[in-house]
């Protein structure tokens, strides 16, 4: 979490960094801070809250300089408090350092320091490295990337860093271990971000930076080395999309944006799969037909609502490619013994692809010899490049901290692939393949038409704003939908929010229904093992202990015992997720805002979790 962005160039450093900064924010928003590159010393300035506190105290008068650091945090070690934002300086306040992540040993460092005499003023980690690439400084006679070359070999963690110092302040020094860091290359001037969304403003040329590489930008240019000095060769790429993708575009939120974007990014992660001879088209897996033949598991580590994409590529592929599939919470992954091998799959699934846990959870499962696969949103970010082979899903850049087309796109990601191992494994016939393929093509069209209609939704959530609790049901591919549709609504109205399957609804969850408590259930679309019929059963269940039952179930689907409907169009039943959730984020989404709640940056979140 946090976001950094470095600058230094031959114009004002001040707007590209705070513009950085707005971008990165969803990256954390409890604190924000810059220091200036102004001859012989650094001109700081941080604040807790969010960037506007610190773009109102920075007022007018500020010193002219083309060269800068920014910080937006998230808070790890130390409150969200002035004194603990961003950017931490050294005692003589020439050296500012930002960071992203965790520094594990600081404890050490700091007493090692402190008997050095160095007086602390923060209660962060961060302050730590500021003292001592100060001290290491004045060792290598004022040489800042030899400072940072060794302190970084002191450190034990996970951190981006960014350094500057006030006698040589055009010269900006970063480097990067578990933690994002890009370089952005402009027309005399230079970038260093967590995301290239910072500076996509400026330039489209993006410079990946490797596990434990020093950067060092100036006016001039930069330069990449090891830990010991070697020159790295720099691995340039173009960043796809454009600076209009990553604004509001007219609507009142990112998020509500994000939704109306579904149709196309949906359409978008779908285009040009099938061939004219009906096969599925995913040369991006990697793997040959004999291998996709041997494959004996597939295990998908995710977390949050990377995770219920995850659930429901477990419903998909082991009902075409008949192949079993375990889901994990990255975070509790490697923290067992479990057994993987070369015949097992893994696939790592994140929109951001730096969640440090799924990053984890994927170098444990590498270690152990499987191939992994990520699906990501994000190019050229850690989890993809860390992976064996990449799909990327084609949302372009999702802001709001809620994820929302991400998940759809997820969701469609892991059809393909079922699909596709399906027909491999000769699981479904060409046609079936087919069939199945352009369903998912008419979902975009489906997913606007419930878009269109959903005023009454809107009007409807805002008379729930002052329930306490909500439950959400499901059953096969709708329980993760549930689950879904309740971190939507925990993260966003800061309600009670909890989802089930329907069948557990009587081992336990009943007991939490008291008159009036609303209760949204997803009746399964078509009949297979009568699964609507036992949905409508549990309706009937709550609704005779007094909920308010608000039912999502497709056109023409019969509803008895509902106190609201919503309909959907009709899709195959493993499609219904993607038309289901919809109003699911609709809900959220609409009670965050009867609940004055902030939509974009949800109160303790951020949207890349880059710790553990
Ligand atoms: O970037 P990732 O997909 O790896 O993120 C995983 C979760 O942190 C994320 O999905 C989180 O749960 C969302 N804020 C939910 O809306």
């Amino acid at each position: 979490m946090c976001g950094i962005v470095g600058y230094t160039g031959k114009n004002s450093a001040i707007t590209p960094l705070i513009e950085g900064l707005r971008r990165l924010e969803y990256r954390g928003y409890d604190s924000a801070g810059i220091a200036l590159g102004t001859s012989g010393k650094l001109f700081i300035e941080k604040r807790a809250g969010k960037l506007g506190n610190l773009e109102s105290s920075l007022g007018d008068q500020l010193p002219s300089a083309t060269s800068g650091i920014g910080h937006t945090r998230w808070a790890t070690h130390g409150g969200p408090t002035d004194n603990n934002a961003h950017p931490h300086v050294d005692n003589e306040g020439k050296l500012a350092v930002i960071h992203n992540g965790i520094i594990e040993n600081y404890n050490q460092l700091k007493a090692e320091l402190q008997a050095k005499g160095h007086k602390f003023h923060s209660d962060t980690d961060t302050e730590s490295v500021a003292h001592l690439l100060s001290d290491l400084r004045k060792e290598f006679n004022g040489d800042l990337p030899a400072a940072m070359r060794e302190a970084v070999k002191t450190l034990r963690g996970s951190f981006t860093l960014l350094a500057v110092h006030a006698d040589n302040p055009g010269v900006i020094v970063g480097v990067r271990r578990n933690s994002p860091l890009v370089l952005g290359v402009g027309d005399s001037e230079y970038f260093l971000a967590s995301d290239v969304a910072a500076f996509i403003e400026y330039t489209k040329r993006a410079v990946e930076l490797g596990q434990d590489e020093i950067v060092v930008i100036t006016p001039t240019g930069f330069e990449i080395t090891d830990l010991d000095g070697n020159a790295q060769t720099p691995r340039e790429y173009q960043v796809t999309w454009d600076a209009e993708a990553a604004q509001k575009g007219g609507f009142s939120h990112f998020m509500l944006k994000e939704i109306f974007e579904q149709p196309k990014a949906v359409a978008d992660t779908l285009i040009g799969r099938l061939t004219d001879n009906n096969q599925i088209e995913l040369d991006e897996l990697k793997m040959s037909d004999e291998e996709i033949r041997s494959l004996k598991k597939i295990v998908v580590i995710a977390c949050g609502t990377a995770y219920h994409a995850g659930m429901i590529a477990k419903y998909a592929i082991e009902k075409w490619a008949q192949i079993s599939v375990e889901v994990e919470i990255a975070s509790e992954y490697r923290y067992r013994d479990p057994i993987i091998d070369a015949q097992t799959l893994v696939i790592a699934i994140s929109q951001s692809g730096e969640t440090m846990d799924t990053l984890m959870a994927l170098r444990h499962a590498k270690a152990a010899g499987a191939r992994v696969l990520a699906i990501c949103n994000t190019n050229s970010s850690t989890i993809p490049r860390e992976s064996d082979a990449v799909l990327y899903t084609h949302a372009g850049p999702e802001i709001a901290v809620a994820s929302t087309k991400a998940f759809l796109t997820q969701v469609v990601a892991v059809y393909l692939i079922g699909l596709h191992l399906a027909q491999v494994r000769k699981e479904l016939t060409d046609s079936e393949v087919a069939d199945l393929y352009n369903e998912l093509l008419a979902l975009p069209a489906k997913i606007e038409a419930i878009l269109e209609t959903v005023e009454p939704l809107r009007a409807l959530t805002r008379t729930f704003a002052k329930s306490s609790s909500v439950l959400f049901l499901g059953r096969n591919v709708g329980f993760p939908a549930a689950l879904e549709g309740a971190l939507k609504l925990k993260e966003l109205a800061y309600m009670h929010a909890e989802g089930f399957a329907g069948g557990e609804l009587k081992h336990g969850p009943i007991a939490l229904i008291e008159e009036g408590t609303p209760v949204i259930a997803i009746v399964p679309a078509g009949h297979e093992h009568s699964l609507d019929e036992k949905m409508l059963s549990n309706i009937q269940e709550v609704k005779a202990r007094g909920a308010q039952v608000i039912v999502i179930a497709e056109e023409g689907a019969e509803v008895t015992g509902a106190t609201h409907v919503i309909r959907i169009p009709v899709a195959p039943a493993l499609f219904q997720p993607v038309l289901a959730t919809v109003p699911l984020q609709v809900f959220a989404y609409e009670m965050a805002i009867a609940r004055g709640n902030d939509v974009d940056q949800p109160r303790n979140l951020a949207k890349s979790v880059t710790v553990e």
